[in-house]
């Protein structure tokens, strides 16, 4: 069985930077893989941010952060990745991307590194077709922002092995995740519940039900939430939102699935939420994601 020590992370983007703080943060040593160096870059300070905060607000020891800033390198060269134990895939949300990556990693890893895909809406089963081995492949859904949300979906491809299931549930506990099993569906579990009603809130917005404000306010003093859905999109990125929407509408053909106006707008004015500093509400951080 293997034992995860050193985990690379491909895509330095909102997720992978919150999937590689996790990794490194529970001690694995932890690779940081894009395609350009200014990318990894900005990859890694925000990874460094939110564990510098995570000090400053006791969350972590000194000694516990700086042992997780250690542990975080970066790179462009696939080769370097030679020794990981698990690779998690955060890179855009395409199919032939995807596949073509853990085709190449065939190469490049052992036989028994385990392949992780974060992927939102594409199959598990049709990703893990891009490796020789699709056995090692599984898909693990993290919950943005990754540091912060406990959950993980964990959805087996058609292929997937026992030994791979348990080694990234083994994974998964070791950097304090709670995993719930997922079938390789559109869009697993939480994102069926959750596009539609960021939709509606978006067209509550569109339809002067209220302002963002006062509809964010009503979701976490009513509903609980942790944050309202405009905060909530700006953190995800209103891209990402507009292309998981209309995958899952192209594949489920249920309308409330589909983007409303407003956010091919907002994409259009490069409004995309926290990356770009403007979304529905404007950051001087932008910081992949807070603390
Ligand atoms: N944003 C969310 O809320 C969220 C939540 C859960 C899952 N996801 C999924 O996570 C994945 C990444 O989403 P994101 O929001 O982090 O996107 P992002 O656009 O912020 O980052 C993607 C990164 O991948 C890099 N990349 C693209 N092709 C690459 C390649 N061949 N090799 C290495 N790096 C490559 C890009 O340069 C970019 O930095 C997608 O599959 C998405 O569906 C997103």
């Amino acid at each position: 069985m293997t034992k995860v020590t050193t985990v690379a992370v491909l895509g330095a983007g909102t997720m992978g930077s919150g999937i590689a703080t996790v990794a490194t943060r529970a001690g694995h040593r932890t690779i940081l893989h894009d395609l350009t160096e200014e990318r990894v870059e900005r990859g890694i300070a925000t990874v460094r941010g939110f564990l510098t905060k995570s000090m400053e607000l006791g969350r972590l020891s000194p000694e516990q952060g700086e042992t997780a800033i250690a542990g975080l390198t970066g790179t462009t060269d696939l080769a370097d990745l030679a020794g990981c134990d698990v690779v998690i895939e955060a890179v855009f949300e395409d199919l032939g991307t995807k596949k073509d990556l853990f085709g190449e990693l065939d190469g490049i890893v052992s036989e028994s590194t385990v392949f992780h895909t974060n992927t939102s809406t594409l199959s598990v089963t049709a990703i893990a077709s891009g490796s020789r081995r699709p056995e090692r492949v599984v898909g693990t859904h993290y919950c943005n922002p990754a540091p912060l949300m406990k959950l993980v979906e964990v959805a087996r491809g058609q292929h997937t092995a026992d030994w791979a299931y348990k080694v990234t549930a083994d994974y998964l506990a070791s950097v304090g995740k709670t995993v719930v099993v997922a079938k390789d569906m559109p869009g697993f579990i939480v994102n069926r519940f959750l596009i539609p009603w960021e939709n509606s809130c978006i067209r509550a917005l569109e339809a002067g039900l209220g302002t963002k404000e006062s509809i964010d306010a009503a979701v976490t003093g009513a509903l609980g939430h942790p944050m309202g859905p405009f905060r909530l999109l700006d953190v995800v990125g209103m891209d990402i939102h507009q292309q998981v929407a209309m995958r899952l509408y192209e594949q489920l053909r249920e309308p409330r699935f589909a983007p409303p106006p407003m956010v091919e707008r907002m994409v259009a004015a490069g409004d995309l939420g926290r990356k770009t500093g403007r979304g529905f509400y404007t950051y001087d951080d932008t910081r992949l994601f807070g603390s």
